[in-house]
Order: C-alpha cells, then structure tokens, then sequence
C-alpha cells in the first residue's frame, strides 16, 4: 500500500525489502593500489540518498495537524455551504487570524484537500464527501477523535516503548475502555469514531460475503451498532443484534432508532470476558477491531466463545488491520499495532495467519482471508 507519506523503500532494498542484487565485482585491474579507505570499503550510494523520506516521515505530524486543525475550524463545512470563497472571507467565516488564513488554506491545497481557482478555495471531491459535517458520509468524528485523544497520548510513544503501558485513560491501570467511558462526552466521541472509521470495512463485508446463506448476525463489540445496522439496510432478510458493554446502549439505540430498524436490531448488553456471560446466538457472529485489544489468552476465550455461540454451519468474521505475514508491507496495520501499545495493557495486532491460527484453533474449518477496505482484512472461518 502507498500513501503520500509512506514512502517506498529507498534505493537499494526490494520490495520485500531484501537487498538488491550485489554489485558487480571488481576486477583486478580495477582494484586499488593502496590501501582502501573506510569509504572505498562502502563505496558511493547508488543512487545518492536524499533525507527527503526521512524529513517528510519527521514533519508527518505538521500535515496531520494541518487536516485535524481544518476539521476543528470547519474548513470544509463552512466550503460546502458557503464556497468558493476567498482566503479573507473563508477565514473570517472561520474566526481565524489574517495572518494565518492564507497559508493555512494554501498549504491544505498543497496537500491535495483544498483546490485553488481565482485565489478562491473549494473542497477537493474527498473533503466535499467525507468532511462536510453536514452529510451522511462525514468521517470527521473520526479525525477530531484523533485528535483529541490519540495525538497526546502519542507524544508518550517511547515511554510506551520502554515500559510497555498505556499511556491513555488507562495509564493508572484498569479496563481501557471504563476509563474511556467514564466521560459521557468521549464515550460518544469515542463510538461514533469506531462507527465512521469502520464504515468502508464495513461497506466491503456488507457487499463480499454471502449474506443471503444467512439470516441473522451478531456484532460482538458493536461500537455504536453501525455495522449491523447497514448490514440489516443491505440486506432486508437480516436480524441483527449488537453486544457490548451496557454503556454502549445509548448510542446503539439511538443509531438503531435512526435507521428505522427497531424491529430488527436489537442491542444486547454484556462482559464478554466475564466467563458466566455467553454470547449472543446468530448465523453469523463479527468481531471487528476487536482481538487487537486483548492478549493471546483473552482472544481464544473471546473465539471459544464465538464458536460456542454459533449453530454448526454458522460463521465467524473477524476483521480489522492485520499486519501481512511478513510484517512489511502494511505501515498501517503496523502503526495500529503501535496503537494497540499505547491504548491498552497486553493487546497486540496478530498477523493474518496468526489470526488464522487462532481462528483454526478454537475449531472453525474452511478458514479464509480476504481483504476489505484500506489496510483491514478479515478472516473468515465456519463452525
Ligand atoms: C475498538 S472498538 C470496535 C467497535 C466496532 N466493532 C468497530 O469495529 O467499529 C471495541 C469495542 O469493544 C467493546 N468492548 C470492550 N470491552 C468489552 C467487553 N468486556 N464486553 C463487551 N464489549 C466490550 C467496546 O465498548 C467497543 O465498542
């Protein structure tokens, strides 16, 4: 996968990131009369380096901070209402300062989420869709989620490194998410960022899987019920129901409530690592972003779980960011995995195939992996 800031691999290294083929031998005609040098020993760079992947990778954070300040202010919703507008109207619209109006909306025109005609700005086609407020699409929840929340907790990144805690509302120790939820206000943040950061998985799982081999689905960790709500919209034959902890409840009503979908969906509140508490029955059973948050022994209960929950014939889906098998090739799924660091005490990202492993271990046969949207993929696996 490649994305503006996750560069190839410099010159040198493959794909796969083995060395390139070795460079021809010198021959003895060409070899030095006197004694080589530390520099004749390493030779010239071929082809000469740059630091340019080393700075853009350095100054990520300023271009981060550029999109995630844009959504605070409204940027986007303010253009979509409003534009085109010029840098002195759309700042002023903004509240921002005449001294930071203009490089700010020049440099988000750079960076490819404003266009520029006549020194007046407009959404690019992805900030009109995704970032307008005001449409079903927006994703900005989810930005503001970022950062507000992550972004700190990121600053701590190498104490995580050294210590291997959290450094969110779960440094001081305890469940992630109590500290998450304790906060009526990041609660609701919190769900509707996982409900608008998993929208393209779960627009791709609505559309890839056979669905009408089945009648009925339970979304174990079910965030705001997102995903079985648009899997009940798809596909009317559905029944859904959404498990969570019991402080989901609001947003899950709310959002089941909204899509019209009362008769169909129904929330069940549960631990799903108190031992006593048996998953929901269904067809089929999702754990989406999931097992990343546990340790190894947690994910097999939470799977054991699922296959006991499911009728012989019933499937399981887990998706989320699996790094590949190789552990290179998805900079994503590998920062996610980072994430997992920061936000809780022992989870981990597992592989595809250590997912599958797993998947196989609890007793699911016909296991298979298929990519979803982005970095994410899910595995599948029948009971
Ligand atoms: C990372 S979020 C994923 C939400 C949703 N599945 C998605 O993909 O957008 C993990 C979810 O697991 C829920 N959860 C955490 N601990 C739980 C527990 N002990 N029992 C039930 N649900 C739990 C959280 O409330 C949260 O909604």
């Amino acid at each position: 996968m490649s994305t503006g800031v996750f560069e190839p691999p410099a010159a040198g290294r493959s794909a796969n990131g083995s060395a390139s083929p070795a460079a021809p031998v010198p021959t003895a005609a060409a070899e030095p009369t006197t004694a080589p040098t530390s520099a004749d020993l390493v030779g010239p760079p071929t082809p000469p380096m740059t630091p340019d992947h080393l700075m853009r990778l350095g100054l990520g954070f300023t271009a981060a901070k550029v999109l995630l300040g844009a959504v605070e202010v409204g940027v986007f919703t303010e253009l979509s209402a409003r534009g085109p507008l010029d840098a002195g109207a759309l700042g002023s619209a903004l509240g921002l300062h005449a001294r930071s109006a203009r490089d700010f909306f020049d440099t988000l025109v750079a960076l490819d989420l404003l266009d520029r005609a006549d020194g007046r700005y407009v959404n690019t086609p992805t900030t009109e869709y995704f970032l307008d407020r005001d449409k079903p699409t927006y994703i900005g929840d989810a930005l503001t989620m970022l950062d507000a929340r992550l972004y700190g907790f990121w600053a701590n990144l190498t104490e995580a490194l050294r210590t291997g805690s959290p450094q969110n509302e779960a440094a001081a120790g305890g469940d992630p998410y109590a500290g998450i939820y304790a906060d009526p206000a990041r609660r609701a943040l919190f769900q509707r960022a996982m409900g608008q950061l998993s929208r393209p998985s779960i627009e791709a799982l609505a559309d890839r899987f056979g669905w009408e081999g089945y009648g009925s689905v339970a979304d174990i960790g079910a965030g705001d019920g997102a995903l079985v709500c648009h899997l009940a919209k798809r596909h009317p034959h559905l029944t859904g129901a959404a498990f969570d902890l019991p402080e989901a409840a609001a947003a899950v009503d709310a959002y089941v409530r909204a899509a019209g979908l009362r008769d169909r969906i129904r929330f069940w509140p549960g631990d799903f690592h108190d031992p006593a508490q048996a998953l929901p029955s269904a067809d089929v059973l999702v754990l989406g972003h999931v097992l990343h948050d546990w340790d190894l022994a947690a994910k097999r209960a939470l799977l054991a779980k699922a296959w006991a929950a499911l009728p012989v014939g019933g499937a399981l889906v887990a998706f989320e960011a699996f790094p590949d098998d190789e552990r290179r090739a998805n900079p994503i799924a590998l920062l996610l995995g980072l994430n997992v660091l920061i936000e809780t005490p022992a989870g981990a990202a597992c592989t595809i195939a250590q997912c599958r492993e797993l998947v196989a271990e609890a007793g699911f046969r016909h296991i298979r992996a298929e990519p979803l949207a982005g970095p994410e993929s899910m595995v599948i696996g029948v009971k």
